[in-house]
């Protein structure tokens, strides 16, 4: 390709053009209890980092590397079924349970209060879920005051007879898991669902009237009953309510990479269609209030769908759902990341599902080592550096058609202005299957900034992994940007992820 014909885009970032201020628990996570991610993942006493309670520091340490705010639990679909009353007391007297969403046994030897314990440890808050699919109000208002009410009523003594004096103070409440998905425990309709939503809500803001909620949205955009099930739980839970749930897989199961690679079109879809569905809602109620938008589960899934299918059932933390990420996942990812930040003025959470062994960016081996897979980059640099104002950037590049989309810009990307820092941060994504991208950004308006770095992650094999010990995915300092004049020139190598920081 001669420099006349190179694939070449544009795009002007300006102070001025703010979306909104980034909540930062859009770089949330999550853990259930699901195959190791409780236990062998965060929880594995015996394991040599493991500290007096049994929780691992190497993964402590990779976590905190991730400057995770909120971490969603215990479920996830575990929710539906589960006791809470079962993880808390004394540990030789909780019950095994069969946990029935994933068909494995429930030692219950972390429950709400060791949870607590590791979140401080993690530096995060907790996004707690109650169970609407066996359970119900009593059980979730039992809950809240268990956590959160000093003392001197049942549950919060009890919480106190069991050696947490002070209240956990959980502030964000999941109402449910996924209550529209046929294979939920106590799936319900909408409507039936709504009334338990708006009820629950009432009771649970009656013991702690500072929390905030969040209602099961539609568990992906393609089942049937999506965006109706949004219209009719929002008619029902609009003013109890904060914050309605997205939940989304993404994955390259038909091995279609440039589909693949414009995966964040259909996520950028699903909000759009969220947000419409939740202003058409506050118009029909003449309502002053905003819905806001709680990504809370998001992540490519498919690698582990075969190996899931052979395991056999009822044993304790077998290796379900332990997806081996490739250098095109983190790609994607960090193309989802920069869609959640286009949304900062709606978004306000999100969680990458999950965090450790089970679909998530965290690998541990028993008794072993602990190692970052190909997403964790992504993740990182967007946790570290996208926090502040999400810009809205005026993009121009060159777009290409694929079995999933049409016009799939080949560049995907935005800015982050951090005013206490004086810093911005461009993160980048060249979607193109084999050539680089000659990108030009009109930084005019950030006066005399100048480059700090351009870190690139970039890989001959899309199809590449990290293993443990063996990091063959991880990024590099030698990205060529410039800053000359007010304009930022830089070469996108082909399928690579970008981020380019500019400071005063
Ligand atoms: O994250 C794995 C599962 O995906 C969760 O349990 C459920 O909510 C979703 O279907």
């Amino acid at each position: 390709m001669t420099p006349m014909n190179r694939l070449k885009a544009s795009m002007v970032l300006d102070k001025d053009f703010k979306i909104a201020t980034i909540d930062n628990r859009i770089y949330g996570s999550f853990i259930e209890h699901l195959g190791r991610a409780v236990y062998e993942g965060i929880y594995e006493p015996g394991h040599p980092t493991a500290n007096e309670s049994g929780f691992r520091r190497d993964v402590l340490k990779l976590i905190r590397e991730l400057n995770v705010p909120i971490v969603r639990y215990p479920g996830g679909n575990f929710v539906s079924g589960y006791n809470w009353e079962d993880g808390v007391g004394p540990r030789e007297s909780r019950p095994r349970r069969l946990d029935l969403a994933w068909r494995t046994i429930e030692t219950n030897q972390v429950g709400t209060n060791e949870f607590m314990d590791w979140a401080r440890l993690a530096g995060t808050e907790v996004m707690m879920a109650v169970n609407l699919g066996t359970r119900g109000i009593d059980d979730a208002r039992n809950l809240i005051e268990y956590c959160n009410i000093e003392g001197g009523s049942y549950f919060s003594d009890l919480r106190k007879s069991h050696g947490c004096k002070a209240p956990h103070k959980i502030k964000t409440w999941c109402l449910g898991n996924e209550m529209d998905g046929p294979w939920q425990i106590g799936h319900k309709t909408a409507g039936e669902y709504g009334r338990l939503a708006a009820e629950t809500a009432k009771a649970m803001r009656q013991v702690d009237p500072g929390i905030e909620l969040v209602a099961c949205g539609s568990s992906n955009p393609y089942m049937s009953t999506f965006p109706d099930w949004e219209a009719t739980v929002l008619e029902h839970t609009y003013e109890a309510i904060d914050y309605i749930s997205l939940h989304q897989y993404y994955s390259n199961s038909a091995n279609d990479p440039a589909s693949y690679l414009a995966s964040s079109v259909s996520m950028d879809q699903f909000i759009k269609t969220v947000i419409s569905t939740c202003d058409f809602v506050k118009a029909k109620k003449r309502s002053h209030k905003n819905i806001y938008l709680s990504f809370d589960e998001w992540n490519v899934w498919y690698h582990s769908h075969a190996a899931d299918s052979k395991l056999d059932p009822w044993s304790i933390a077998p290796p379900q759902l332990e997806d081996v990420y490739t250098f095109e996942d983190a790609l994607v990812v960090g193309s989802l990341l920069i869609t959640l930040l286009k949304h900062a003025d709606r978004v306000k959470m999100a969680c990458l599902a999950q965090l450790v062994n089970v679909i998530a960016p965290i690998m541990t081996e028993v008794n072993g080592r602990a190692w970052r897979q190909t997403i964790f980059y992504p993740f990182l640099h967007a946790s570290k550096f996208g926090r502040g104002y999400a810009l809205n950037p005026v993009i121009s590049s060159p777009v290409y058609d694929c079995k999933a989309f049409t016009d799939v810009p080949y560049l995907d990307s935005t800015g982050v202005y951090n005013e206490e820092t004086e810093e911005l941060t461009i993160f980048a994504v060249n979607r193109h299957l084999s050539e680089g991208l000659e990108l030009e950004v009109d930084v005019r308006s950030f006066e005399g900034y100048r480059l700090v770095e351009h870190i690139v992650l970039e890989h001959d094999d899309l199809k590449a992994v990290n293993k443990a010990g063996e990091e063959s995915v991880a990024p590099h300092k030698d990205g060529n940007a410039v800053v000359n004049g007010g304009m930022l020139s830089a070469r996108l190598a082909r399928t690579s992820w970008n981020v380019i920081r500019l400071a005063r």
